[in-house]
C-alpha cells in the first residue's frame, strides 16, 4: 500500500494540516487518517480526495452557524398540498431563532402565496431564476450560499429526481445545485409514489450525496381513504432536525471532571500603595477556563489582578499575591487537572511596610526580597491530592526550548507549554499566541510546536489534549 509523506505536500496543506491538528490537539499524521476516515465515512471516494499524489480536502467548509440575528436557512417550497404546512414550518423555525429566507417553485405557488411567506418570514421571497432583480449578481448563488442549511419542505417527487439528476431549469434546482451548504429534504408524496422504485432510487442517491432527510412519515393522505407512508414530517419535527444540523450537540469530553486554572499575574504589596507586578493580562488562563468548561468540566479559576470579566459559569477566585494564590489552589483540591497559566512574581519584598513609604535624604529605601512559594512545584510534588495532570507554563524570552526543558525538569509538572513572551512577539496582553507542548514520553522529552493561533484556539487545542489524556470521552 502506498504511503503518504506530509513532508512532500505543498506548503499551502501542510499549513492547513498543522493549523487544523493544531487546534484538534493531534498530530498532522493523526490528522491526516482522521480526515481520510471522514471522507470513507461519508462516502467519499478518498482517490477523490487525494487527487494524483496530493492531499486535497474538497469536502465543503461547514460554515459556523451566523452569530447575529441567529443561524440562516433558506427554506424551498415545493409543490404538493403539503406545501401548507411549510407556512407553519416558517413559524416554527423563527420560533427558534432562526432566520428564513424562502424560494416557492412554480408549483407550490399553486398551494401558497409567496406574499404570505414573505409575511411570515418577514423576508422577501424569491420565485424567479430569471429575476431582474435578484439575478443580476446570480441571485441563485446567493440564495445557495448566503445561509447555513437548506431546507426543502415539502421535497415532491419530482423536486428530488430533479435534485438526483443535477437539474438545474429552475431557481430551486439552481440553488439546491450551487449549494455548499448542508441540505434537509422533507419528503412530502403519496405512498405509492413513495414506495416507487424510482423514488427509492433518487432518494438513496441524495443521501450518497450527503443530503439529510426527516420523514416521511406514516399517516392519511390528503388523497380520500389513501394512508401509508409519504405524509410530510410534521413542522416542528423539521424544525427540530434543522436546529440539530445548525446547533449540534457539543461534545462534553470533560464531562464530570474538575480542572482548576491560575491566571494573570499576582501583586506583591511593598507598601499599602505601591507593589510588584508584571505584564500579564490573564487572556490565555481566562481562555482555557472557557474552552475546559465548554468541555463540560467543572472549572475553578484562581487569578491575580486582571481586567477581565467572569467567564459564564465559572467560579473565579480572584486574589492578589502568590500567598493567597497558593492558599486558594490548595482549598480547591482535589482536582483532575490543574494548570498553572499565572505570572506568578518569583519575589515579593521580605516586609511590607505599613505605611506609604518616604523619600528621605538618606535615599533610597532598602527593598529586600525574598522567595515566593513556587505554586506549580508545591502541587506537582504533592504525596496526597497531587492532580493527575499537572500542567505548567513557561513564558520565555530566549532559549525557548531549552529554559522550558530545564523548567520542566526542575518544577515536576506532567506538561509545560512555552511560549515566547519577548516584547516583539506581542504576547503579553496580546491576542495570539505561539506555543510548544513539551511532554514526556519515557524518559524522552517531546516537543510539539504549534502554529501562531489566537489565544482561545490555543485553548481549545490544549483542551482537547488534556481531554484525550483525562477525558470521559463523551
Ligand atoms: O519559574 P517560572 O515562573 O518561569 O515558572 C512558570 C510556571 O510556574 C508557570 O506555570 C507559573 O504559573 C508557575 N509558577 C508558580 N508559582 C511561582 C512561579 C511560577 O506556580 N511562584
Amino acid at each position: 500500500m502506498a504511503s503518504l509523506t506530509i513532508r512532500k505536500l505543498d506548503d499551502a496543506l501542510k499549513a492547513y494540516l498543522r493549523l487544523r491538528s493544531a487546534k484538534n490537539g493531534r498530530s498532522v499524521e493523526e490528522e491526516v487518517r482522521v480526515i481520510l476516515r471522514e471522507l470513507a465515512d461519508a462516502g467519499t471516494e478518498p482517490t477523490e480526495a487525494l487527487g494524483a499524489g496530493s492531499l486535497a480536502v474538497t469536502a465543503p467548509a461547514p460554515r459556523a452557524a451566523s452569530a447575529a440575528g441567529g443561524p440562516k436557512v433558506t427554506l424551498i417550497i415545493g409543490g404538493g398540498i403539503a406545501a401548507y404546512k411549510a407556512l407553519d414550518l416558517i413559524r416554527r423555525l423563527k420560533e427558534r431563532h432562526i432566520q428564513v429566507r424562502c424560494v416557492l417553485t412554480k408549483a407550490a405557488q399553486q398551494f401558497v402565496t409567496p406574499l404570505a411567506a414573505s409575511a411570515l418570514s418577514h423576508e422577501r421571497v424569491y420565485t424567479d431564476l430569471f429575476d431582474a432583480e435578484s439575478e443580476f449578481d446570480a441571485g441563485h448563488i446567493r440564495l445557495a450560499r448566503d445561509c447555513d442549511l437548506i431546507v426543502v419542505a415539502p421535497a415532491t417527487a419530482d423536486l428530488m429526481a430533479k435534485m438526483a439528476q443535477g437539474h438545474a431549469d429552475d431557481l430551486a434546482t439552481a440553488t439546491l445545485l450551487a449549494a455548499n451548504r448542508p441540505i434537509l429534504l422533507a419528503p412530502a408524496m403519496n405512498p405509492l409514489m413513495w414506495n416507487n422504485p424510482a423514488t427509492g432510487r433518487n432518494v438513496l442517491q441524495l443521501r450518497r450525496d450527503g443530503v439529510h432527510t426527516v420523514g416521511p412519515n406514516a399517516g392519511e393522505m390528503a388523497e380520500a381513504g389513501e394512508a401509508g407512508v409519504g405524509r410530510m414530517a410534521e413542522p416542528t419535527e423539521i424544525a427540530a432536525a434543522a436546529d440539530r444540523m445548525l446547533r449540534p450537540p457539543q461534545p462534553r469530553p470533560l464531562a464530570g471532571k474538575r480542572v482548576l486554572i491560575t491566571a494573570g499575574p499576582t501583586h506583591e504589596a511593598i507598601d499599602p500603595v505601591r507593589y510588584i507586578a508584571n505584564r500579564s493580562s490573564g487572556k490565555q488562563g481566562f481562555a482555557i477556563a472557557a474552552a475546559a468548561r465548554a468541555a463540560g468540566a467543572e472549572v475553578v479559576l484562581v487569578t491575580g489582578p486582571v481586567e477581565l470579566d467572569d467567564p459564564q459559569g465559572i467560579a473565579v477566585m480572584r486574589v492578589e499575591s502568590a500567598r493567597d494564590m497558593l492558599h486558594r489552589v490548595e482549598a480547591a483540591l482535589p482536582v483532575d487537572v490543574a494548570i498553572f497559566a499565572a505570572a506568578v512574581a518569583d519575589w515579593r519584598v521580605a516586609s511590607e511596610g505599613s505605611q506609604k513609604l518616604k523619600k528621605t535624604a538618606a535615599g533610597m529605601p532598602p527593598l529586600q526580597l525574598v522567595e515566593n512559594p513556587d505554586i506549580l512545584a508545591t502541587i506537582s510534588k504533592l504525596k496526597e491530592k497531587r492532580p493527575p495532570l499537572v500542567i505548567g507554563f513557561a513564558a520565555e524570552t530566549e532559549h525557548l526550548i531549552e529554559n522550558a526543558k530545564a523548567k520542566f525538569a526542575r518544577k515536576g509538572c506532567d506538561w509545560i507549554v512555552a511560549n515566547d513572551v519577548s516584547p516583539a512577539t506581542g504576547v503579553m496582553g496580546g491576542d495570539r499566541n505561539t506555543v510548544h507542548l513539551l511532554s514526556r514520553e519515557g524518559k524522552d522529552v517531546t516537543v510539539d510546536s504549534w502554529p501562531v493561533m489566537t489565544k482561545e484556539e490555543v485553548a481549545t487545542a490544549l483542551v482537547s489534549r488534556i481531554a484525550r489524556q483525562v477525558g470521559t470521552g463523551s
